[in-house]
């Protein structure tokens, strides 16, 4: 048969709370039209992001239940050691309360003023921390990937030549080199085995080491196992091994494919490194053993692991995902392809093109879809990235509207109606006015920022 169902049943349930359109309006004119001020009471379908909002599953409620809280040394971190070895085999593993501490210690140590640290694209807060520690944070994407309508099949795909030439004239202010495996920010785009090994012979010129962002890793496995030749047959377990093994390190966010609600971590080979990001973990994050995280979180994601990797639920999780991607399609609503792993990233700035990049006309969508229909996205534009370090607004690479699939969330039904709602607001999309914002931050404004309409 066709059809690929849902490889799960349903096991407890979460009303959620009908609401109305004038409500809704509301509601986002009191949280300052900024749609991280609403709460979740007031959303109707939340593809706010697919972090730590997925379901988890009987046997990780079963293994919460089997934490260990021992300060130092409990067998609930054994139990996570474990599972993170047998695909990530790093010889250090550090726990983190989610990735972006990760981000927080491994920059903290190795960036700084006068570094430059490249990555296909940094997704929000790694670029962030990147320029917290001083240091310079430099997407070297390939140019399909700001091509929203370019097929290729691995748009996540780092510049391999342009590396060389960073590292040509900067290659000692370079401390490591990254890849984000999906590419989160230029549309949840798989990297391949090719593009990361090419990207390691690059790295070995040098004398750099390659750390994976590798919170979707997963989704790009699966990716590198339907597109990329010669992987077919291979288990999606072994393309992950395959990935690590060409990196020196990792930081992970173990609140997408892990399946956690909670939870990362940062790995590495260097004992040095290890040493000094031990230190600084244990100054903001915990003993090692634990790091920031309960006994239990670290049992969810030590089965959350093996579950991401199960082939049945992979294939239902990208189909799921581009079910809503080819609806959008038909309906003539312009989306990122190929549809990436988490999210349909829809391109804002070609469905508004009477709206300037500076009147935002992401987040003026994102705002409409939630006005319309109840349902929260993204803004992954210029709110987000049109912010210089040097104080200076432009326009970001693209304007884009992020729906991001939570994990075994939501059903069929709520996809369809997504989509009529989407559908609906793209056929008044002329409608649809720019914002000017209000207030906002001096870093990662598009967390807090208010707006209003111009
Ligand atoms: N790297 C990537 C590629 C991410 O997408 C995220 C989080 C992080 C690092 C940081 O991990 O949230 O555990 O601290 N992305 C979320 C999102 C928040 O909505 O895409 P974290």
């Amino acid at each position: 048969y066709s059809t690929i169902i849902e490889p799960f049943r349903i096991h407890s349930v979460e009303p959620m709370r009908m609401t109305s359109r004038s409500e809704r309006a509301e509601r986002l004119a009191e949280a300052g039209r900024n749609l991280f001020g609403l709460h979740v009471d007031d959303v109707l379908i939340d593809l706010l992001t697919d972090s730590g909002t997925g379901a988890m599953s009987n046997e990780q409620w079963a293994a919460i239940q089997r934490g260990n809280e021992g300060y130092a040394g409990a067998p609930s971190w054994y139990r996570f050691r474990d599972s993170v070895r047998e695909l990530f085999p790093f010889e250090h593993l550090l726990p983190t309360h989610q990735g972006r501490a990760a981000e927080k210690i491994l920059f903290g140590v190795v960036g700084g003023p006068g570094k430059v640290v490249p990555n296909n694209t940094h997704f929000d807060t790694t670029r962030a921390n990147v320029e917290f520690s001083g240091a310079e944070a430099v997407d070297l994407v390939i140019p399909e990937g700001h091509e929203p309508r370019n097929r290729h099949p691995f748009k996540g795909n780092l510049d391999v030549a342009a590396l060389d030439q960073l590292l040509a004239s900067r290659a000692p202010d370079v401390p490591l080199v990254m890849v984000t495996i999906t590419n989160n920010s230029g549309g949840g785009q798989p990297v391949s085995l090719a593009n990361l090994r090419a990207t390691r012979e690059v790295c070995d010129k040098y004398g750099k080491p390659l750390f994976l962002d590798a919170c979707r890793f997963a989704e790009n496995a699966w990716f590198i196992k339907t597109r990329e030749e010669g992987y077919a047959d291979k288990p999606v377990a072994d393309i992950v091994r395959e990935l690590a093994a060409l990196a020196d390190g990792m930081t992970m966010s173990a609140k997408k494919d892990p399946l956690g609600n909670i939870g990362g971590w940062l790995a590495m080979n260097d004992d040095a490194l290890a040493e000094e990001c031990r230190t600084m973990g244990i100054l903001t994050e915990g003993f090692p053993t634990y790091g920031g995280l309960a006994g239990r979180d670290l049992d969810a994601i030590a089965v959350g692991l093996r579950e991401a990797v199960d082939e049945d639920y992979l294939r239902y999780r990208i189909r799921s995902t581009s079910y809503l991607g080819e609806a959008l399609e038909k309906a003539g609503v312009p989306v990122v392809v190929p549809f990436g792993g988490h999210a349909i990233f829809i391109d804002a700035r070609e469905l508004l093109p009477h709206l300037p990049p500076l009147q935002y006309p992401g987040h003026a969508l994102a705002c409409a879809l939630y006005v319309e229909g109840g349902v929260r996205s993204c803004e992954i534009g210029t709110v987000m990235f049109g912010m210089g370090t040097d104080g200076v607004e432009r326009p970001a690479p693209m304007d884009l509207v992020r729906l991001a699939i939570p994990r075994r969330t939501y059903t069929q039904s709520h996809i369809d109606y997504t989509i009529e709602v989407v559908t609906h607001v793209a056929k008044h999309a002329e409608e649809i006015g720019g914002l000017r914002m209000v207030t906002q931050p001096k870093r990662l404004r598009h967390f807090t920022a208010t707006f209003e309409p111009v």
